[in-house]
């Protein structure tokens, strides 16, 4: 039997690609064994293997009015939804042929039975008043969106999600090359709408190690999720089983993620926040899928700021920042690094120039935030926000903001949170060497005329308070 396994690199390479699927990986396996068994010959396996390489293709022409779709021609990695319809003809004809060996198929009947029961939990959509609406924070790392999240986190009636996707990236990983970033942000976009329709079992394919029985103590940041840590979500705490991540106020068994799920179709609204959608235009499918009805909130700041809080953060990633910084300027900065950072720039921007445009698929359906307006006044962005959202602002949250953003008390009472967040959101400008500023400031300069953020001159400039940086701006919406 052992020899059994030694698959075709082809195979080796598929079976890799699913490795977080353990239940295929399982009955690939089985499949492969019962071919080596029957078949001394190579000939089915590398038929087989041929067919793995056909049939996605196969199921991307299928759908030639799908623009998503055509890139996936080029990705090495399709995304779930092909890999899965390629994976179940695979299936049907696997059958066939097992049961006409007369080889009885147990792994498999176990796997059909596990999506039998999948399906019977899926209760129909609820009956709540109202459109149901999907939110989606998309931002950037160290711009403010775990805090701008939590404006929609403290709302009651939204089911609310934090970074869901760190598990895809975490779990998936990508050839290098150009493949790279199409390839992720399909399984990104199609993970994402399975998390919008409450299909939250879609996650355990990637969080290791993996659930069983629908149960996990490994969601990312659950904590940060109000909605993972109520009841009924939030089970008994079951004593000494380690949990990587918890709930603040309270203690909770692991996490049930079909109580989760069920949960999550009986709030009236969902929304999630993502640091991990890089291009706007991916989600289109999202827009236009009936069962949906899609907000995006693009939230954006400063890239100075941004640079400077992501060398605190992300030390070890900036190494090479730090060391031309510190060297007095002997060496020059890595040509590599200002890429990446021009790179990060563009893609924001071309993402904001492409929702500011408003194409008809996305006409209502996006608008663009600068975290500096909403540390400026976070009440009225809030409400703003929400207004967009379409979904009506409550006490509940109102109150968390103003208990959030509130200055220190003293002896004169309180700070009032506008004067006091202006002074927090531009603190980065007196740490900040300006050579930094300008290195920034040369490969943004577009994103950054675009969002009104104004160039420094020079140093005493980017010191100065009384400069302002900032360009005043309406809203940056459309309805
Ligand atoms: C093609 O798209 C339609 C709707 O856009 C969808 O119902 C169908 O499942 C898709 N087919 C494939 C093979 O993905
Ligand atoms: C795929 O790659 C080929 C050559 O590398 C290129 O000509 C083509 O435009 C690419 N297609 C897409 C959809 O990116
Ligand atoms: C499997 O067999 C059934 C009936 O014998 C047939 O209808 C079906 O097309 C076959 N599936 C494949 C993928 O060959
Ligand atoms: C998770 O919750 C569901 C729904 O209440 C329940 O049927 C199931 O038994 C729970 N799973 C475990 C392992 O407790
Ligand atoms: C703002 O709040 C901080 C503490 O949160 C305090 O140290 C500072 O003095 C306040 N500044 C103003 C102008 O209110
Ligand atoms: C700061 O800027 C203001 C307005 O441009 C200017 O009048 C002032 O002299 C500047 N202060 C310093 C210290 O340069």
């Amino acid at each position: 039997m052992e020899k059994g396994l030694t698959l075709p690199q082809d195979c080796q390479d598929f079976v890799h690609s699913l490795k977080m699927r353990s239940k295929y990986a399982v009955f690939l396996v089985f499949v492969v064994i019962v071919f080596v068994f029957i078949e001394k010959e190579n000939k089915i396996i590398s038929r087989v293997s041929d067919k793995l390489k056909q049939i996605p293709q196969a199921v991307a022409d299928a759908n030639s009015t799908d623009p998503a779709l055509i890139l996936a021609e080029n990705a090495s990695l399709l995304s779930l939804s092909e890999l899965d319809s390629a994976f179940s003809q695979l299936q049907s004809r696997l059958r066939n042929l097992s049961l006409q060996l007369g080889v009885e198929p147990a792994v498999e009947a176990a796997g059909e039975e596990e999506e039998e029961q999948r399906k019977e939990e899926e209760p129909p959509r609820p009956a709540v008043a109202g459109p149901r609406r999907h939110v989606l924070l998309m931002a950037t790392t160290r711009t403010g969106s775990s805090f701008v999240g939590e404006f929609f986190n403290q709302q009651g009636n939204i089911f609310y999600l934090f970074e869901p996707l760190w598990h895809i990236e975490r779990t998936v990983s990508f050839e290098p090359g150009g493949a790279n970033a199409a390839g992720s942000a399909l399984v990104y976009r199609d993970v994402l709408k399975q998390l919008f329709l409450c299909d939250l079992y879609v996650l355990e394919h990637f969080i290791t190690p993996l659930p069983e029985d629908h149960l996990t103590q490994f969601m990312f940041r659950r904590g940060s999720s109000r909605s993972l840590c109520e009841d009924p979500v939030c089970t008994p705490f079951v004593k000494k089983v380690f949990e990587k991540y918890h709930c603040k106020n309270r203690r909770c068994g692991p996490l049930n993620v079909t109580l989760a799920a069920e949960a999550c179709r009986r709030k009236e609204h969902m929304a999630l926040k993502a640091v991990r959608i890089r291009q706007l235009e991916f989600l289109q499918p999202l827009a236009e899928d009936p069962r949906l009805d899609l907000r995006v909130i693009q939230l954006v700041r400063d890239p100075r700021a941004v640079l400077a809080s992501r060398m605190v953060a992300f030390a070890g990633k900036y190494k090479t920042w730090k060391k031309w910084l510190d060297d007095e300027g002997q060496d020059g900065l890595r040509e590599e690094e200002v890429q990446r950072l021009r790179g990060n720039c563009e893609s924001i921007r071309l993402s904001a120039e492409l929702g500011l445009r408003q194409p008809a698929w996305l006409r209502g359906r996006y608008m663009l935030v600068r975290y500096e307006d909403v540390a400026r006044g976070p009440l009225q962005k809030a409400r703003e926000m929400y207004h967009f959202a379409g979904i009506p602002l409550t006490p509940q949250v109102e109150d968390w903001i103003q208990k959030n953003t509130q200055a220190a008390h003293d002896g004169s009472g309180i700070y009032s949170t506008q004067k006091n967040s202006s002074e927090q959101f531009e603190k980065w400008r007196f740490s900040m060497p300006f050579k930094l500023a300008q290195v920034v400031q040369a490969a943004c300069g577009p994103a950054m005329r675009l969002f009104g953020y104004k160039l420094a001159r020079d140093a005493a400039a980017l010191t100065n308070r009384s400069v302002s940086l900032l360009e005043e701006r309406g809203t940056f919406w459309v309805t």
